[in-house]
């Protein structure tokens, strides 16, 4: 209050204030409508993505996940809706335009082109950045996933599929996004990679990215979550915190089986957090 206080206020103390720009803002999702094959498969959708945290998204099969990630990302039209990064509308932008405004998107499966390597396909990634800028992310995407900096000159072909998984990754973490849209982190991996990108996912969203998580395994995104939804046929069933879900696992459970889906679409907790091998 004083003017002491504020003339005085040269220390030596770290200062508390983060090095990039305000933090705070999130990305919005807004009624987002999404058809495909003349069928509404998103309905009125809206999802908060904060900045440094882990934002996870549920659902059984054909839920339409996929196809909101996809509309989000600039790829699939959305038929109404809004992607507020901030105060700037993202929606109906081009593919590149988003992903340069600092929203990556990882889409389902994976998509690295086999017969060139490692340091080929992170390159694919950066080409449309500036030359620091690539440099930066790149040195940065090596540093969350060191495993890719000894396979710089591997195919990607004749890299394990964990590897692979963190090559996508790395091509998204290269343009330092400020959001990260990952569909399926696990889709067709191991348990053991599974807990290997876990704590590289924490640090992504420690380090100010907002992070949504669409997962198959309800306890690994629970797990790393903050705030979770839950989608099925195409609208959002449910939202609240991650841990009210980790406490209460009927509650997702009901979410699941209100359109007669069976309980095995959500794998038992085990202590891993991952369902059991085998
Ligand atoms: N190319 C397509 N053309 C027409 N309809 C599609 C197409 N792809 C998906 N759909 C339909 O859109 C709906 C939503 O599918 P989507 O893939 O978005 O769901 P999802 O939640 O990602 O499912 P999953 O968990 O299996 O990945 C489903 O009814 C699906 O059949
Ligand atoms: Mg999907």
């Amino acid at each position: 209050m004083s003017d002491e206080a504020s003339q005085g206020s040269v220390s030596d103390a770290p200062s508390q204030a983060p090095a990039g720009d305000a933090p705070g803002e999130a990305l919005s999702l807004r009624g987002l409508v999404v058809e495909r094959g003349n069928r509404e498969v998103v309905r009125d959708v809206s999802i908060e993505i904060a900045p440094g945290e882990v934002t996870a998204l549920l659902g059984p099969n054909g839920a339409g996940k996929s196809s909101m990630v996809l509309a989000v990302g600039g790829v699939l039209p959305l038929k109404a809706g809004s992607v507020m990064l901030g105060e700037r509308e993202l929606a109906r932008r081009r593919p590149e335009r988003i992903r340069h405004a600092g929203v990556a998107i990882v889409p389902e499966g994976r998509r690295l082109l086999p017969d060139l390597t490692v340091d080929e396909n992170l390159r694919v990634a950066t080409y449309s950045l500036k030359t620091e800028q690539a440099k930066a992310g790149r040195a940065r995407a090596l540093e969350l996933f060191p495993e890719l900096g000894k396979r710089l000159t591997t195919q990607a072909s004749a890299l394990s599929g964990g590897e692979q998984q963190m090559v996508v990754l790395a091509q998204a973490l290269v343009s330092e996004p400020r959001f990260m849209i990952i569909d399926e982190l696990s889709l067709g991996l191991a348990p053991v990679v599974v807990q290997r990108l876990i704590p590289t996912i924490r640090s992504v969203a420690e380090s100010g990215i907002g992070v949504l998580l669409i997962e198959q395994f309800a306890t690994v995104a629970l797990g790393l979550a903050n705030r979770a939804y839950v989608m099925e046929g195409g609208r959002i069933l449910y939202s609240g915190h991650a841990q009210e879900l980790r406490e209460k696992p009927e509650l997702l459970h009901s979410a699941y089986l209100l359109r007669g889906k069976t309980s095995g679409a959500v794998p038992a907790p085990t202590e891993s957090g991952l369902p059991a091998a085998g």
